[in-house]
């Protein structure tokens, strides 16, 4: 029997690795669409790259989604690639837009053109909440986007509804609440703790500067969270589902979490610095998942004081290196 194929987008970042490393275990063909660059950004997918087909193409441009169609012929689109730094998108906020918002319907409209059985999923985030009008948030709590980058991602949630509603797609939108892992980009407050809370226990630094310490998210596993992902395309309908764990932390409790693994007080290392305080802050996130649980038989495994020492300690091993 010819083997199920895949193709993901941002497949070099956090979750296209995880996800990418599921559909191999379930025995799928899967390709990664990456974006050219001058330097390698593989070493998420390093360990992969004999098992995965890479074709280029950017969100930015049509006729590269339609030839990787073409060249991948998947029953199944992961769309994960988009701009997902909410500081940035202050920065860059058409940028931001044309990727995260605008790719959306660029691939929905090539899928339109190569082959409408494709099943997509695109990647939506707990981030439209925003300013949240009711705790804890589900599938029918209205959005109230705080960033660009929200607004962006509201677009790109309402249009892979309006595919599925317009031209009957199988296009599903995953509300996925905060998740991280080692592999998080730097930049994101839970792997910026992990790895400072390791270079000050290693001696390599002797504080960390942090922005709000108050706001709450609610922070689950990577690797937990792509399963969620293949599952709704496994359904005899396409439906939009929350994602997350039901708990919901600050940014004060990860640091205190993380320094405490390692024996230390983030009181005595912990400075505020206003610099990386938002224009507009998402104060809480609290996802209602129960809609997955019910239909998709999900939910999160790893808990909160798990993740923390899974993610210091890689950072520690890391760093000693
Ligand atoms: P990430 O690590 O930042 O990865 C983003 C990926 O998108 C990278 O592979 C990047 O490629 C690619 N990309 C960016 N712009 C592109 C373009 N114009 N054309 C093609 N590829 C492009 O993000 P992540 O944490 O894995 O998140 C995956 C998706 O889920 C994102 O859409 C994010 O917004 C969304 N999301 C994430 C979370 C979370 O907590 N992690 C929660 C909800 C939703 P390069 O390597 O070339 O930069
Ligand atoms: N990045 C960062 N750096 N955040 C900080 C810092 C800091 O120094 N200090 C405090 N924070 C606070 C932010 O103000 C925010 O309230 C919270 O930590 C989480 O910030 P991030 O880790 O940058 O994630 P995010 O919640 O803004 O966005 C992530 O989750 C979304 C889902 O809700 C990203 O992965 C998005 O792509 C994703 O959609």
């Amino acid at each position: 029997m010819e083997k199920r194929r895949a193709l993901i987008t941002g497949v070099t970042g956090q979750d296209g690795s995880f996800l990418a490393e599921l559909l191999l275990s379930k025995g799928y063909e899967v390709y990664g669409m990456v974006r050219r660059s001058s330097t390698e950004k593989m070493e998420r997918i390093e360990h992969l790259r004999s098992q995965l087909n890479l074709v280029q193409g950017d969100l930015l441009d049509q006729s590269s989604l339609i030839e990787a169609l073409k060249a991948s012929r998947p029953s199944e689109v992961y769309n994960l690639a988009a701009q997902s730094f909410v500081p940035t998108s202050w920065n860059q906020p058409v940028l931001t837009g044309e990727f995260t918002a605008l790719g959306v319907t660029r691939m929905l409209e090539a899928i339109r053109k190569v082959d409408d059985s494709i099943k997509f999923y695109q990647a939506s985030s707990s981030e439209m909440f925003g300013k949240v009008r009711e705790t804890p948030q589900s599938e029918a709590t209205p959005f109230y986007p705080r960033s660009p980058y929200g607004v962006a991602k509201a677009y790109g949630h309402f249009i892979t509804v309006n595919y599925r509603e317009s031209y009957g797609l199988f296009a599903c939108s995953g509300i996925l609440f905060n998740h991280e892992s080692s592999r998080r980009g730097l930049e994101f407050v839970t792997r910026k703790i992990s790895d400072g809370v390791a270079r000050i226990k290693l001696g390599l630094a002797k504080e960390l500067r942090l922005g709000n310490l108050d706001a709450r998210r609610d922070w689950g596993f990577a690797g937990d969270y792509v399963e969620a992902m293949w599952l709704m395309l496994q359904q005899a309908k396409a439906d939009d589902y929350v994602i997350g764990t039901g708990e919901s932390h600050s940014v004060r409790d990860f640091c205190e979490a993380a320094f405490s693994h390692v024996g230390l007080d983030y009181k005595d290392y912990v400075k505020v610095d206003k610099s990386f305080m938002r224009p507009a802050e998402v104060d809480l996130l609290v996802a209602d998942s129960s809609k997955a649980r019910r239909v998709l038989g999900w939910s999160s495994k790893v808990n909160f004081r798990e993740l923390v020492r899974m993610m210091v300690e890689h950072d520690l091993a890391r760093l000693k290196k």
